[in-house]
């Protein structure tokens, strides 16, 4: 049998293939190529190239392949680019997982995990943030996955479709022997454009607000190393393979990292002085975002690897030299 992974072109989801396929998986990949990378795919995983909404490309692919089950990584996922076009999110994303969830039904697919988010969460009331506190987005990428949640619990009301959803926080770092790592375009993220300063690939790195409701007034948020991430994907389809129900899980340290925290732990990893100006706020930025993260510990069995901020750090810059300008297919 074989796990489908959609969007295994991207960060996070060329990590999970490359997991499953250390552990003996055997793994098929739908990607777009719309902003993953063709070179980031373990060679070992069947590639279709094809869009989630086209639902004859997935009828061929499941035709194809005889899946057990489903992980979903395939949505954008830029908080300041929802903004700009909410419908863009709307359309690949929450249309997606509609398109998704008739065709497994289809084929008869009973288990899925999904890439969720923090921002599902909105601006929290409280900290650190529980999977059952109340989920007010700020920002239509969250809205989107909101609604895909909200359309897979149905799904299972109605066809029996199980599913995990894991809330990730902020996720950083690359595999170790630097073969693989977050390569965007354009970047937007906070670490790889830290080590973008560091490598001399940028000029300086703007910090979007100084004058939050935060220890230094900068964002705090609450890192995952990849790998660690990837991890739990894996666990949570064994959850569901073992017959357990539906549920939702953060993915997060419990611990918060100022903007200008990480940027003092990348001077540190890397030996750059990473020049910074403040900048006004960045529309649709929650303040702070912390994970309460024990029930993925608890009912998963998750147990992170990483759980220092310079040795993440280190990670992703250890792919930043290993291949200075990123994936070069820009597939
Ligand atoms: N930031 C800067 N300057 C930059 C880039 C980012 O100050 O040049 C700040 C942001 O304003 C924010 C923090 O760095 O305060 C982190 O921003 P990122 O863009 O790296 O990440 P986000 O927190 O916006 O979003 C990420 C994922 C989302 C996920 C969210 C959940 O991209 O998919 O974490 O915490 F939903």
């Amino acid at each position: 049998m074989t796990v489908l992974v959609l969007g295994g072109a991207g960060y996070i989801g060329s990590h999970t293939v490359d997991q499953l396929i250390q552990r003996g998986t055997d793994v098929a990949v739908v990607d777009s190529l719309v902003t993953g990378h063709q070179a980031a795919i373990n060679p070992q995983a069947r590639f279709y190239q094809g869009d989630i909404r086209d639902k004859d490309f997935m009828r061929s692919v499941f035709q194809q392949e005889k899946v057990s089950g489903v992980i979903h990584f395939a949505a954008f996922s830029i908080v300041p680019e929802s903004m700009q076009a909410p419908l863009k999110y709307f359309d690949n994303n929450t249309y997606g997982m509609t398109a998704l969830l008739e065709v497994m039904n289809e084929f008869d697919v009973k288990h899925i995990v999904f890439s969720s988010t923090a921002a599902t969460y909105g601006e929290p009331k409280s900290i650190p943030i529980k999977e059952s506190d109340p989920q007010v987005p700020t920002n239509p990428y969250g809205e989107s996955k909101l609604m895909m949640e909200t359309m897979m619990k149905w799904a299972d009301r109605a066809y029996g479709i199980k599913f995990v959803a894991l809330r990730y926080f902020n996720v950083a770092g690359a595999k170790p022997d630097g073969s693989i790592g977050e390569d965007h375009h354009p970047e937007t993220h906070l670490l790889p454009i830290v080590l973008q300063v560091a490598a001399g690939k940028r000029e300086q790195l703007s910090i979007f607000g100084d004058d939050y409701d935060t220890p230094d007034g900068t964002n705090v948020r609450d890192y995952v190393h990849v790998l660690d991430l990837a991890d739990a994907h894996i666990l949570a389809l064994g959850y569901l393979e073992e017959g357990h129900d539906s549920n939702a899980f953060n993915l997060g340290s419990s611990t918060g990292f100022s903007n200008m925290e990480i940027v003092e732990a990348a001077r540190k990893v890397t030996g750059k002085a990473i020049p910074v100006t403040m900048a006004p706020r960045r529309a649709g930025d929650p303040s702070t975002l912390i994970a309460a993260s024990d029930k993925a510990r608890e009912v998963l069995g998750w147990t992170p690897q990483y759980d220092n901020m310079e040795a993440i750090i280190e990670t992703a810059w250890n792919w930043h030299l290993n291949h200075p300008n990123g994936y070069t297919d820009r597939g």
